[in-house]
């Protein structure tokens, strides 16, 4: 007998198969069993009428514990009724291993008790579906940039370099000499984005951050593109590209998940083409009438991302910041060098900023004047220097935080349940 997942059960209606997983749950009114089965792809209902089943089944089926690893036969039933569609009529069931006491009952759990069984947590249905999300999307990324002829290039995880300014830098001892678990793979993605056109990398990332926000995590996947010969505006348009495309796949692929999720997914249908985008400058103003106390030079809070993000029904640039509020390598607007040819990407329904990213400064005597006032090691930075002295090229790139970007396409309220294992403030463990 064939062992199927319970994703393709809708493949095999009216055959007999196996499927293994994990009770999630189970019921019982006297002449009908219903065991809730769960293999990982999915969950199914299975049912046990008493009188058409054998005695022996139909005993174990009131006494196998939640989450018992177990392996179930059946046959396939369509079910409208069903989130999925489908039934198993059960007949049979082998106890792979008991589980006994299974801490996370199916009552409402605060969520630190939760977190702190995370490794089991993540069995539930929303976590798991969040989890299946989290993975459409990143392989979303990958394809989108794979059709696109990108190159693949990894960037360490361990440098001498403060990309990201020098507040939130995790140090290390690297056999005597000071390092840091980088907070970026930009710069090494200029590098290899001269050397190979147009690269992204895809990896961890992180930051010492101090803030305990339903936004920050300490450690966070961020997908970043490089491009040799790009310019600001070429760079927004891939990166609104991009965002529609993993929209649109997880609509097609994950409608299921995002209804165990009770996502309203009219909301992202309603993400469209082009983004909108206003200026810094113009964003001030629109917070200044909404009655903030917000001046031109200072930096936004996610106060002032959540009303900015709620005009807009899709995504919404912010561009040409201040330059003393952005990095170092952003390139000034040479039309008001006050500014620089940056934007952040705000994601609508009060998520924020999913993206930041920019052209960069292409002139070595200006980057080197930059690495002073934001008082960097310049002799750190002479490899990146190199980048412009030989062949020095406009470029642009951006970089895209996987959890938030999760979040709000799944609708949570916390990056934490975006990532199977969150490290925050607090919070080190499992
Ligand atoms: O805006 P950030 O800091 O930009 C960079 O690091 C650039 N070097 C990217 C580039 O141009 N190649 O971070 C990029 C994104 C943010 O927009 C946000 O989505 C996410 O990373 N992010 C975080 N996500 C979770 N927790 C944190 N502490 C985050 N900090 C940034
Ligand atoms: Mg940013």
């Amino acid at each position: 007998m064939e062992t199927v997942l319970i994703k393709y059960l809708g493949r095999h209606v009216n055959e007999e198969v196996q499927i293994q997983g994990w009770l999630f749950n189970k019921r019982s009114s006297g002449k009908i069993r219903f065991i809730i089965i769960r293999d990982g792809s999915g969950q199914v209902q299975g049912t046990l009428v008493k009188s058409e089943t054998d005695p022996e089944l139909f005993e174990l089926a009131g006494a196998v514990a939640q989450e018992s690893s177990i392996r179930v036969k059946g046959i396939v039933r369509e079910e409208p009724r069903a989130p999925s569609g489908y039934e198993l009529t059960v007949t049979g069931l082998e106890i792979v291993s008991p589980a006994k006491d299974y801490p996370i009952t199916l009552k409402e759990h605060g969520v630190e008790f939760l977190a702190d069984r995370r490794h089991l947590w993540i069995r539930g249905p929303r976590q798991a579906s969040v989890l299946r999300i989290r993975s459409e999307i990143e392989q979303a990324i990958r394809d989108f940039f794979y059709e696109r002829d990108f190159i693949l290039a990894d960037t360490p995880i361990i440098t001498t370099l403060a990309a990201e300014g020098t507040t939130t830098l995790f140090e290390i001892d690297y056999h005597g000499e000071k390092a840091y678990l980088a907070q970026t793979g930009q710069l090494y993605s200029e590098a290899t984005a001269m050397a190979l056109g147009r690269v992204y990398n895809f990896g961890p990332v992180f930051r010492a951050e101090k803030s305990k926000t339903r936004r920050h995590l300490l450690e966070f996947w961020m997908v970043e593109a490089e491009m040799a010969y790009c310019d600001h505006e070429q760079n927004l348009k891939l990166q609104e590209e991009l965002v529609y495309y993993i929209i649109q796949r997880v609509l097609k692929k994950n409608w299921l998940e995002l209804k165990t999720l009770k996502r309203d997914v009219n909301k992202l249908e309603a993400v469209k083409l082009p983004f909108p985008r206003i200026s810094y400058s113009e964003a001030v103003k629109f917070l200044q009438e909404q009655g903030e106390d917000f001046k031109w030079g200072d930096d936004f809070g996610a106060p002032h991302e959540t009303i900015l993000s709620n005009k807009y029904e899709s995504p919404v640039f912010v561009h040409r910041y201040p330059a003393e509020i952005k990095a170092f390598y952003m390139k000034p607007d040479p039309e008001d060098p006050k500014v620089v040819l940056g934007a952040d990407l705000l994601a609508p329904e009060g998520y924020g900023e999913i993206i930041g990213g920019g052209q960069r400064i292409d002139d070595p005597e200006l980057l080197q004047q930059r690495l002073k006032e934001h008082n960097l090691p310049e002799e750190e930075f002479q490899w990146y220097l190199d980048l412009r002295r030989y062949g020095s090229v406009p470029h642009a790139g951006f970089g895209l935080g996987i959890e938030r970007t999760v979040a709000w396409i799944c609708g949570l309220e916390h990056v934490r349940e975006a990532i199977p294992f969150p490290r925050m403030l607090y919070r080190l463990r499992p």
